[in-house]
């Protein structure tokens, strides 16, 4: 029996979804413990397409069971339709089978109008957020004003902590912002007729885990976003306001960090980025173009188009480093059939120096140009592989130099959308 993570590479949207939904087989209960609805997680199941935005992936399976830890922000109002909607396409969803952290914070409306209102201010500088008021959430988190899912059990308390919030969000969204102030009576009424309808889903995901690892139930938890939007290790301040690191699986749901035993780390074939901040191998025309359309790269939350370069294997090896990745997932890789040759970045160059990590400095990071390997492209249709031998001799080639760079083997490869169209050297689930 095994824990395993799965987490992001680079700058999230990496197929996470799809690597999750598939282990999730193996899986007794999955887990989310970072982030928000600022997450799309895209699942294809015969053809059919569901886009998870804080429900774990594995929701799909009728026997496993899904958990939203403490590290997650919840918007009640997001979980509650996503909920429902699963229900309308006949997927069972019931306290049984999902479970919401007692200690997750709620997004209330006035962090989305912060979110909102302080992109706008930043006009050019600003961040490309997803808009969801996922970092107002977690500020108010650290500064320990934050109201918990526990606190929907609680009406009186509910009251008390909003009133005291908006108070002083009010203030600062009229006086700083010049925004309408957000009505009181409207959001509690909201609230608590919200919170009957979650309050049963509402648990101790913490001891729940320690049981099932006691139990000898293998768990995956299920990353969102990626490593280079962490907010410690990423491109700050070009991030989001969580940590989608490995570690952070154990303080996001509550167990030791004795409890992991793999870590897997996707990557997709090329790279994407939503939102500003720096991309060294970005091709802002002609291939980059290319790769958003055959890749489909249009935001699974917001819609946006996603920009487009060639792998970056400095990033992907400074997340195989934070992470400690034991197991790569390589993802998406039949979009790069028909480009010839195809390039690897292996180090960036700035100011005529040859650099072979991601700089500090935002500044020497934007002034970075990729340096490039070449290699030989395939033509042939690769989404029928089931096994790694029965992939073209040059896409085995592409697998192999990144595996090499990286120092990683690639245990899982998926060449297409469908759970199928996936070669498994590996199973993580056992070690
Ligand atoms: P926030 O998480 O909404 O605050 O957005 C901060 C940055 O993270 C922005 O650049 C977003 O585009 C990016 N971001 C947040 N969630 C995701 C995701 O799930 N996939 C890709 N980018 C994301």
């Amino acid at each position: 029996m095994a824990n395993v993570v799965v987490i992001g590479t680079q700058w999230g949207d990496e197929g996470k979804g799809k690597v999750v939904d598939l282990l999730s087989a193996h899986a007794h209960r999955v887990v989310r413990f970072q982030g928000g609805n600022n997450a799309g997680h895209t699942i294809v199941v015969s053809g059919e397409r569901f886009v998870l935005h804080l429900i774990p992936s594995g929701i799909l399976y009728p026997d496993t069971r899904c958990l939203i830890g403490n590290g997650v922000v919840v918007d009640p109002e997001v979980l509650l339709e996503e909920i429902k909607g699963l229900l309308d396409r006949g997927v069972s969803i019931d306290p049984k089978k999902l479970g919401l952290s007692e200690r997750a914070h709620l997004i209330m409306p006035y962090h989305k109008a912060i979110d909102m209102a302080r992109e706008k201010a930043k006009g050019k500088s600003k961040i490309g957020t997803t808009g969801r008021g996922i970092g107002p959430c977690y500020e108010d988190k650290v500064a320990r004003v934050g109201i918990r899912a526990v606190d929907l059990t609680e009406p009186d308390i509910l009251r008390q902590k909003i009133k005291a919030n908006l108070k002083e969000k009010n203030f600062y969204l009229t006086n700083f912002f010049g925004c309408e102030p957000l009505e009181y009576e409207p959001m509690v009424d909201t609230y608590l007729s919200l919170s009957r309808e979650l309050s049963p889903f509402i648990v101790d995901v913490s001891t729940e885990l320690d049981e099932a690892v006691r139990s000898n139930e293998n768990i995956l938890f299920e990353g969102a976003q990626g490593t280079h939007l962490d907010i410690d290790h990423g491109t700050y301040p070009f991030v989001t306001s969580s940590n989608p690191v490995a570690a952070n699986a154990c303080v996001g749901a509550g167990i030791g960090p004795k409890g992991l035993d793999s870590i897997v780390g996707i990557v997709k074939a090329y790279t994407t980025r939503v939102g500003s901040g720096p991309f060294v191998s970005e091709l802002t025309e002609g291939t980059g173009k290319y790769l958003r359309e055959r890749g489909q790269e249009f935001g699974a939350t917001t819609g946006r188009p996603r920009r487009c370069g060639w792998l970056d294997l400095v990033v992907v090896r400074y997340s195989a480093r934070i992470n400690g990745i034991t197991h790569l997932a390589v993802t998406k890789l039949d979009v790069l059939t028909g480009l010839d040759p195809i390039n690897l970045c292996v180090a960036y160059k700035y100011r005529g120096k040859r650099l072979e990590n991601v700089p500090t400095k935002l500044s020497e990071l934007n002034g970075c140009s990729p340096i490039y390997e070449q290699m030989d492209g395939w033509k042939e249709d690769i989404s029928g592989a089931r096994a790694f031998e029965e992939l073209p001799k040059k896409t085995q080639a592409y697998i192999r130099r990144i595996e090499d760079f990286v120092g990683v083997p690639a245990s899982i490869i998926s060449a297409g959308s469908g759970r199928e169209e996936t070669i498994v050297c590996k199973n993580p689930f056992d070690g």
